[in-house]
């Protein structure tokens, strides 16, 4: 159970930083370009926002079960730390980030709001969630492309 979610967890950071990456580049184009929001920029949004959704119930399911969330031992090392405080901290804020764009441009009413709403929340989203892996990268804990 636990290995089946943490290479669930871990593999699922791929697909995530992918759509998150593609949905970024395409609200910018659109609103740069003054394209018109299509279905498939709704579902790409969507998409994103779907999987992002699966990610946190795999960490919230994780946060229970693995060795390395232990409050009562959270100043034992750095490594203890991160997974319990500093990583799903910081990956909750950008899941409600996301969570709070894609809401905000559904209910826009115009192409380049709609686009500008995923730029914003989204790239922001993208960057916390780059700078946190990369964090528990630099300090060791894990590997950016490995399981
Ligand atoms: C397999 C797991 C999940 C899937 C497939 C999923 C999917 C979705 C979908 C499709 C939406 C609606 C998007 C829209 O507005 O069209 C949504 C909204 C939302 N979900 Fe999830 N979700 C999942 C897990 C979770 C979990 C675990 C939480 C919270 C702990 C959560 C919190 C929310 C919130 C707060 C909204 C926003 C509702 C709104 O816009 O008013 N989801 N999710
Ligand atoms: C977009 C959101 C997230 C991304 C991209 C992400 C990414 C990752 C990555 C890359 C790992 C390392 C997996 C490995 O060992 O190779 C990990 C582990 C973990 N994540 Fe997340 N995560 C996200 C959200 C969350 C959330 C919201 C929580 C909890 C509330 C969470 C809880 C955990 C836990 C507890 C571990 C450690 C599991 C273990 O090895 O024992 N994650 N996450």
């Amino acid at each position: 159970m636990y290995t089946g979610l943490r290479h669930l967890h871990s593999g699922l950071r791929y697909v995530v930083l992918l759509l998150l990456i593609i949905a970024v580049i395409t609200a910018i184009s659109g609103l740069l370009g003054k394209k018109a929001y299509t279905e498939g920029n709704r579902k790409l949004n969507l998409f994103t926002l779907i999987f992002t959704h699966v990610q946190l119930l795999v960490g919230l399911g994780l946060y229970f079960i693995s060795t390395k969330v232990d409050f009562s031992n959270i100043g034992a090392n750095s490594g203890i730390r991160y997974w319990t405080a500093e990583h799903s901290t910081m990956m909750l804020i950008a899941v409600i980030l996301i969570t709070i764009g894609h809401s905000k441009s559904k209910k826009a009413l115009t192409a380049s709001a709609k686009f500008k709403k995923i730029a914003v929340f989204y790239t922001i989203a993208l960057i916390i969630i780059l700078a946190t892996i990369l964090m528990a990268v630099s300090k060791g804990f894990i590997t950016f492309w490995g399981f």
